[in-house]
């Protein structure tokens, strides 16, 4: 009898990538902004020497939990329990640093986003193909779920962040249609969410013409916003890049085009380019990185079917000047 292969929790994007372009000299500091289920992690680990020290950070107590299951007997390892836009004035974080990374670390990661687990586990809420409660919170012990952010929003409010996070050109009927079924007690679930977005896009149509399922951009934008995903981004780079030594590198995984903006701004501004309207005056930005693959790597053609969520994943990197 064949034994079916349980589906991996979440296969690391780009690894062959962020392994070929991230600095591993011995004793290596390397700070993981986005630890996850550890997929990245085994893989530089087994590139790090003895003496070389691994600071995980993940505000999600599932994917720490399973982090630990994982690597948790390597010596090298510490898993931190933080939101990376919260790391820099972390107290533990500070001790950490202290006594292993005052010279500043090797390598960034952050590979942005929600991770497999995350997204296939119904009880999350994240997605609109399983019914779970709307929750969708990345850090499930604190902060509102996405059912009481949606409760504390006006038409408007939640139209804007429709558009602003979703990109939703529907943004306005289908936050009214998603008010209107919370006032009526129809809003408990990810499908009632759903199910508010078809009365204005059914997804019949959408599926006819080969369309995204229509509830893809609300869940996305609800998600953003519930776990305030762009709002601190450019300055925890920023934090991170000032947190690398000489020659050290940062890798910053994206996976969708708001993600990606913030990501390539940033690290353009940090490189001394400057991208802000009247580009012919003569604008002077001081230069503390210098832009690996600018236009960034994205997954080939095999990592795309064998890894579908990978594909629209993109790698910036950069290194820190002296
Ligand atoms: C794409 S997964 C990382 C997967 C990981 N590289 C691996 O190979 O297993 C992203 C992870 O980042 C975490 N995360 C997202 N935003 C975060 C934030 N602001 N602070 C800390 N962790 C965050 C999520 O909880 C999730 O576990």
């Amino acid at each position: 009898m064949s034994v079916a292969t349980p589906a991996p929790l979440h296969v690391p994007v780009l690894l062959q990538e962020v392994l070929d372009n991230l600095p591993l000299p011995p004793a290596a500091r390397i700070l993981d902004l986005t630890l996850g289920l550890g997929g990245h992690a085994e893989a530089l680990l087994a590139h790090c020497d003895p003496d070389s020290r691994y600071l995980g950070v993940d505000r999600d107590p599932q994917a720490r939990g399973l982090a630990l299951e994982r690597l948790g007997s390597d010596p090298r390892l510490t898993v931190l329990a933080c939101a990376y836009e919260e790391l820099w004035e972390d107290a533990a974080f500070q001790a950490w640093t202290g006594v292993y990374a005052q010279e500043g670390f090797d390598a960034i990661l952050a590979d942005l986003g929600v991770s497999t687990l995350q997204l296939r586990s119904p009880q999350r809420g994240f997605s609109f193909r399983d019914e779970g409660p709307l929750d969708m919170r990345m850090d499930t012990e604190h902060g509102l779920t996405a059912l009481d952010w949606i409760a504390e929003q006006t038409d408007e409010s939640l139209a804007d962040a429709l558009y602003q996070y979703g990109e939703e050109r529907a943004s306005r009927p289908i936050a009214r249609a998603i008010l209107r079924a919370l006032h009526e007690g129809r809003l408990a679930t990810t499908r009632h969410l759903a199910e508010a977005v078809y009365t204005v896009i059914p997804r019949e149509a959408a599926k006819r013409k080969g369309l995204s399922d229509p509830a893809t951009r609300t869940f996305q934008a609800v998600r953003i916003a519930v776990n305030g995903e762009l709002e601190r981004l450019a300055a925890a780079l920023e934090s991170a890049v000032k947190a690398l030594r000489p020659g050290g590198r940062l890798a910053v995984i994206s996976f969708h085009s708001l993600e990606d903006r913030i990501v390539k701004q940033t690290l353009r501004r940090l490189a001394g380019i400057y991208d802000g309207p009247g580009r012919l005056a003569p604008v002077t930005l001081p230069k503390h990185l210098r832009l690996l693959h600018p236009g960034g790597i994205v997954p080939g053609e095999a990592e795309a079917a064998a890894n579908p969520p990978s594909r629209s994943a993109r790698l910036r990197l950069a290194e820190r000047l002296p």
